[in-house]
């Protein structure tokens, strides 16, 4: 079967995942490799940017070729390549530029910059027929934010985190309660089996009229309550662990709900006419059931169709680095070989940062 051009090999190494795939115009996924580098990370918690940076240069290379091994292609074959420039760990970033850089040179075909989260933002037209504007949830380790996708390099930032990314609230909770890294698979499981009405942590900022989001203060609470157990109890047990993860989870749900509730109202207003609208659930985080049962709910009662795509197009992977580049390369993008990697670059250049987001922008 013949498919759609252009043709675009895309590469992820913002963060602790080396991926590379190749996408056609009509969605056709001709390879899609992901390389985890959890276990490498897992003894401290969490991602160690050096570690990350020196694993993406001993496996980039090989996985480009068994991508386009997959897909019976020569690099001449392809109209485009596409990768990470930011926003994301430097290390990281440089290793991916470079090596596709160096690639579409040796090519002769251009070179697109692609910013990681409008690879998340609009990967579900890779795999549903959704229209712009859409309304776009992104949770993950990485990125909590609300954002109106109007278009292809059209963004509106409606609301973001004043400081830990949902995901990374999850990472956190589960070291902090002994589970392993990645957090959040663990903490789902292990708040399936709890009590989630036993303690009672806070909701951050739901009583603030935005749609951002605050989790440290949470975080902060999950200590105080696992504290309370050891003095009470001697130790933390595995109903404690249980019930915490319960309850903290119930907590990060109303959070979600509340601000898609408000962020939804935001979009109304801005778009009366939007017959059917779309709130696409993307991120990591968005591979937990009862979370997403709950947006699913909630967005079922604003008359919104919610559409998490795939997890393995969910998560951080190359197939949504090579889709943003081919949405880009059809709106009129070049080649941006002049283009440097950048560790924060907003998609809604015009928001203004929000309290800890540092002196060079947000970083979530
Ligand atoms: O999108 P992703 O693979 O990478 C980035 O951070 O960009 O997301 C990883 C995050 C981690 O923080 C992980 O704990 C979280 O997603 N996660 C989950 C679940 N599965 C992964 N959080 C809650 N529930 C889950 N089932
Ligand atoms: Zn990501």
């Amino acid at each position: 079967m013949t498919h759609l051009r252009p043709f675009v090999l895309g590469i992820e190494t913002s963060c602790d995942e080396t991926a590379v795939a190749i996408v056609a115009a009509d969605g056709h996924l001709f390879a899609h490799h992901v390389l985890s580098q959890i276990d490498e990370h897992a003894a401290f918690g969490g991602v160690v940017p050096e570690i990350a940076a020196r694993s993406h240069i001993t496996h980039l290379d090989k996985l480009i070729q068994s991508a386009l091994d997959d897909a019976e292609m020569d690099v001449r074959d392809l109209d485009a390549i596409a990768a990470t420039m930011g926003p994301g760990l430097i290390g990281g970033l440089m290793v991916g530029v470079i090596t596709a850089k160096a690639i579409a040179k040796a090519a002769n075909i251009p070179f697109i910059a692609v910013n990681h989260l409008e690879g998340h933002a609009l990967t579900v037209r890779l795999s549903h027929n959704v229209p712009f504007p859409f309304l776009l949830l992104l949770v993950s380790g990485g990125h909590c934010q609300l954002l109106e996708v109007a278009g292809v390099g059209d963004y509106t930032r409606l609301g973001s985190t004043i400081d830990d990314a949902v995901g990374e609230a999850f990472d956190k909770t589960a070291k902090l309660l002994g589970l392993p890294y990645p957090g959040g698979p663990a903490v789902e499981q292990a708040a399936l089996k709890g009590d989630a009405l036993r303690f009672k942590l806070p909701r951050p900022l739901l009583q603030n009229d935005t749609c951002d989001f605050s989790f440290s203060g949470l975080k902060t609470a999950v200590r105080r309550v696992a504290e309370k157990c050891v003095a009470e109890r001697g130790g933390l047990y595995r109903d404690d662990v249980n019930d915490i993860c319960a309850a903290f989870q119930l907590a990060i749900g109303d959070c979600l709900v509340n601000r898609v509730g408000k962020a939804m109202k935001k979009f109304d207003n801005k778009h009366p006419d939007a017959s059917s609208p779309t709130l696409v659930v993307a991120g990591g985080v968005a591979a937990n059931i009862a979370l997403k049962s709950r947006l699913n709910e909630v967005a079922h009662e604003g008359g919104y169709t919610m559409i998490a795509p795939a997890l393995d197009l969910c998560t951080d992977n190359g197939a949504m680095i090579a889709w943003a580049g081919l949405e880009r390369l059809r709106a009129g993008a070049l080649d941006d070989s002049d283009m440097i990697p950048r560790p924060r670059w907003p998609l809604d250049e015009t928001a203004k940062p929000l309290v800890g987001s540092g002196r060079k922008g947000s970083k979530v």
